[in-house]
C-alpha cells in the first residue's frame, strides 16, 4: 500500500535554468567555477559503498513504514546494485555537475529505474546521508586499522620472544643508563600500540550511532523508524538529537586524534630504528627490501621506510589541526564547511593504513646484531646502579654508595676501564666493603636478571610479558 508522497509526476523537468537536484527555486544556472569549487565528488566518491548501503537501509525502512511499496523497494535495490556494479567496473561516469557522491548515485539510479529512483530521497537529506556515510566509512577504516595494528603487535611478539635475553644498553637522555633486554624494549612499543588499539576501539564505540533520519536538521514528517535503519546498518542506536546528528564531526576528530597518537608512537619507534641502523649504533639490520640506496654514495643503505613514517606523522597532526579548526565556532546545524572534513580524514586513514602496513611487514624482519648491542651495553658504566645497590645491601646508605660509585666511575673514565674490568683491589680503593662477589652484579647478565618483577627487564619477566600479550591478542579475535 503506497502513497505517492513525492508527487514527482507533476514536475516539469524541462528546465532551462538548471537541472540540478535542487534547481527548482533557481532562475539561472550555477557558475561553472562555483560548480567546481563547491563539488566534492572528486574526493567523496570513495564512500560509494557506504552511500549505497545507507540508501538500501533507508529504502528498506521506507517500505516497512509504507512510504514505498515493496515493488518500489525491489526496484531501488536492483537499481543500486547496477550502480554499484558500474562503479566497480569503472564504467560509471562521475559528474561534477552532480556535486557529490550522493547526487551522482541518486541520479544514476533514477536514470536506471525512472521515477521510483526519485522517491528514494523521501524523508532524508544529504545532511544526514553524508553524516551516515562518513560514520560507516570511518567504522570500517577502524576495523581495517585494528587488524593491521594486531598484525604489527604479533610481529613485535615474535621478535620480543626471540630476543627476550638479548642485552642492549637502555638509555635515558640518550645516554647509556642501565642494561636492558632488546625484548623488553620491543615490549615497550607493544604497550604503546595496545593503548592505540584501545583508543581506536573507544572511538568506534562512540561513533557507532545512526544519524539517519535527522534529515536536513530538524527530523522529518514521515513516519520513519530510526531504530530499524540503525539496526540495518549495524549501529548501536540512533543519535539522540537531529541538530547534533547533522553537524557533529567529533568522531572524525577523535579518529584523527587516535591516529596522531599512534603516529607519534610510530615516529618514536622509527627514530630508534633509524638510530640503530646507523654505523654509530649498528644494533640492527633492516633487510634491503625496506631500504634504498643513494644515487651518489654507493656505500649507502638508507632506512627510508622508518624515515618516511616519521615524516608522515606531520601530515597526520596537520589533519587533526585542520579538523579542529574546521569545526571551531561553527553554528548549528549543517554548514557547507563540513564538506572540508573529508580530505583530512581520508588522508589520515590512508596514511595510518600505509604506515601500519609498512611497520607490520618490517618489524618481524629486524635482525638484532646481538654482539654489537652487548658491547655497547658494556660501555658507559651501565652497571653503576648495580654496584650502588650492592653496597646498600652490604649496609652502606644509598647516598654514600652513590658517592663511592661516582668516584669509581671517574676512575674508570680516566683508566678507560668498565667497572667489570677493574680488579678487586682497584674497586676497593673506593670502598673496602666491596668483596669478590661484586663481580656477580657487575655483569650485564646479572644486572638484567636482577630486575625480576612485573614490568622489569629480566628475561624471565619479558617472557611472562610476551605470554600475557599473546593472551590479550587472542582475546581480540
Ligand atoms: N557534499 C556535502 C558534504 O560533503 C554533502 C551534504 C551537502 N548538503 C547540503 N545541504 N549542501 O558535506
Amino acid at each position: 500500500m503506497t502513497k505517492d508522497l513525492s508527487n514527482t509526476n507533476d514536475v516539469n523537468t524541462d528546465k532551462t535554468a538548471t537541472s540540478s537536484a535542487w534547481g527548482g527555486r533557481f532562475s539561472e544556472a550555477t557558475d561553472a567555477f562555483v560548480q567546481r569549487f563547491t563539488a566534492s565528488v572528486d574526493f567523496d566518491q570513495r564512500m560509494y559503498l557506504e552511500d549505497i548501503e545507507g540508501s538500501i537501509a533507508h529504502a528498506t525502512m521506507l517500505a516497512k513504514v509504507g512510504v514505498l511499496s515493496d515493488d518500489e523497494k525491489q526496484q531501488i535495490y536492483a537499481g543500486l546494485e547496477g550502480v554499484r556494479a558500474d562503479i566497480e567496473q569503472g564504467t560509471f561516469e562521475w559528474s561534477v555537475e552532480l556535486e557529490d557522491v550522493h547526487m551522482n548515485i541518486e541520479s544514476a539510479l533514477t536514470k536506471r529505474i525512472g521515477i521510483t529512483g526519485k522517491k528514494l530521497h523521501t524523508g532524508r537529506s544529504r545532511n544526514d546521508q553524508v553524516a551516515t556515510d562518513i560514520r560507516l566509512y570511518v567504522r570500517s577504516a577502524i576495523d581495517a586499522i585494528a587488524k593491521e595494528l594486531t598484525r604489527l603487535q604479533e610481529g613485535l611478539l615474535v621478535v620480543a620472544e626471540r630476543e627476550a635475553g638479548t642485552i642492549m644498553p637502555g638509555f635515558t637522555h640518550l645516554q647509556t643508563a642501565q642494561p636492558v633486554t632488546f625484548g623488553h624494549h620491543l615490549m615497550a612499543w607493544f604497550e604503546m600500540l595496545s593503548r592505540d588499539f584501545d583508543r581506536f576501539m573507544d572511538c568506534r564505540q562512540r561513533l557507532n550511532q545512526s544519524p539517519l533520519g535527522a534529515a536536513a536538521l530538524a527530523g522529518t514528517t514521515y513516519p520513519i523508524d530510526r531504530d530499524y535503519t540503525a539496526d540495518l546498518l549495524g549501529f548501536e542506536r540512533p543519535t539522540a538529537n537531529s541538530l547534533d546528528s547533522v553537524s557533529d564531526r567529533d568522531f572524525a576528530i577523535e579518529f584523527c586524534s587516535a591516529a596522531s597518537v599512534l603516529l607519534m608512537h610510530l615516529s618514536r619507534a622509527s627514530e630508534e630504528l633509524i638510530l640503530w641502523t646507523s654505523a654509530q649504533f649498528d644494533f640492527i639490520d633492516l633487510p634491503d627490501r625496506f631500504c634504498t640506496g643513494s644515487s651518489i654514495m654507493p656505500q649507502k643503505k638508507n632506512p627510508d621506510v622508518p624515515e618516511l613514517v616519521r615524516g608522515k606523522t606531520g601530515r597526520v597532526y596537520g589533519n587533526l589541526t585542520s579538523l579542529l579548526t574546521l569545526m571551531k565556532s561553527q553554528p548549528l546545524a549543517y554548514n557547507k564547511d563540513n564538506q572540508e572534513d573529508k580530505e583530512p580524514l581520508f588522508d589520515t586513514i590512508d596514511t595510518v593504513r600505509d604506515c601500519l602496513r609498512a611497520f607490520a611487514d618490517m618489524i618481524p624482519a629486524i635482525q638484532a646484531k646481538k654482539d654489537n648491542m652487548y658491547q655497547a651495553a658494556k660501555k658507559g658504566f651501565s652497571t653503576a646502579t648495580d654496584l650502588a645497590d650492592y653496597l646498600v645491601r652490604k649496609g652502606i646508605a644509598f647516598r654514600d654508595s652513590h658517592e663511592i660509585v661516582g668516584k669509581s666511575v671517574a676512575y674508570g673514565i680516566e683508566q678507560n676501564k668498565d667497572l667489570s674490568e677493574m680488579t678487586l683491589a682497584e674497586l676497593q680503593q673506593f670502598s673496602t666493603t666491596i668483596e669478590q662477589d661484586v663481580f656477580d652484579v657487575l655483569t650485564l647478565e646479572g644486572s638484567v636478571a636482577a630486575r625480576n618483577h612485573i614490568g622489569g627487564t629480566a628475561p624471565k619477566q619479558v617472557k611472562a610479558a610476551v605470554d600475557n600479550a599473546k593472551q590479550l591478542l587472542a582475546a581480540r579475535s
